[in-house]
């Protein structure tokens, strides 16, 4: 879908790939709708996106029936929406002998549970219209797992899971659904990162310290958008290829996963 003079939604906006999709997306002609929890950092990053029309709404993903109940009840105050990212999340480093079981619930309240409260509460306007896109920003933890990340990759699968059986649904819409599984992108995900009592561990890692360029992903992203794709992989080096890796050589795969500690 071209993004000129459409309204493109993007959650997580406030930092890293989502705030990068926000500048892409506008640079594009999109009046873009930024949501994350931060006000302060959505607002300052409003004031400098070209062109207008851009709106700032504060959504706490980990609060599901929230988003449901408050969007619905705003969608009728805002612009038809033609393009929504689901892109915000928290990613995770921890053992899973080691983690309290509420790690597990972050996780998939604002990964998964988040995700799907917001798209219930957008898709029916685009479903009336015949017109849409769908994006989620997944991860390769979404296609293959490796050690330290049980409740993320849970979280991420359930997602590239949950946009199958969208996709399959609502084609009959002319509503496009786009899976984008990254791969390591530079960005604050592992200092967000949570531990195993669910808490930021506030430190970087050198995967994502020598990952991908955000500006760069973000164009690749949008590219997929404006291609209509279904489900592309973003990344570089091993990030990128794991999952092909995966898919030709599983248990060669499954045993170097065993042995390495991919931070
Ligand atoms: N960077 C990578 O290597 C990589 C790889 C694969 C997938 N991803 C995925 O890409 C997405 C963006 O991550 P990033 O790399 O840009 O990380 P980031 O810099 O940590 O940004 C995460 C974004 O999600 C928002 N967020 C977190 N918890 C939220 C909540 N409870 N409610 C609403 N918004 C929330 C944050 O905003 P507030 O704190 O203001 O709420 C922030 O804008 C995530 O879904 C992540 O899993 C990233």
């Amino acid at each position: 879908m071209d993004l000129n003079n459409k309204t493109v939604w993007i959650t997580g906006a406030s930092s890293g790939i989502g705030r990068a999709l926000a500048l892409e997306c506008a640079e594009h002609g999109a009046s873009v709708i930024l949501s994350a929890r931060n006000t302060e950092k959505l607002t300052a990053l409003k004031n400098t996106l070209p062109g207008d029309g851009h709106l700032v709404i504060t959504i706490d993903l980990s609060k599901p029936e929230h988003v449901y109940d408050d969007i619905t009840k705003l969608m009728p105050t805002l612009p038809p929406i033609d393009i929504l990212i689901n892109n915000g999340g928290v990613s995770q480093r921890s053992l899973f002998l080691e983690n309290d079981f509420k790690v597990y619930r972050q996780l998939m309240e604002v990964n998964y549970f988040g995700l799907v409260a917001l798209t219930k509460a957008v898709l029916p306007s685009m479903v009336a219209r015949k017109h849409g896109s769908v994006v989620a920003i997944s991860s390769v933890a979404g296609k293959v797992g490796s050690k330290f990340r049980t409740g993320y990759s849970g979280s991420k699968y359930a997602v590239v899971g949950f946009m199958d059986c969208l996709r399959a649904e609502v084609a009959q819409y002319n509503i496009n659904c786009l899976t984008i599984c990254p791969g390591s992108i530079k960005t604050n995900i592992a200092h967000n990162s949570l531990n195993n009592q669910g808490v930021a561990q506030n430190k970087a890692e050198d995967s994502i310290e020598n990952g991908m360029d955000v500006s760069l992903a973000a164009k690749k992203m949008v590219k997929a958008i404006q291609a209509n794709k279904q489900e592309i992989v973003i990344g570089k080096g091993l990030s990128k290829w794991s999952v092909t890796i995966k898919r030709f050589f599983p248990t060669l795969f499954n045993y170097l996963t065993a042995k390495v500690e991919y931070r």
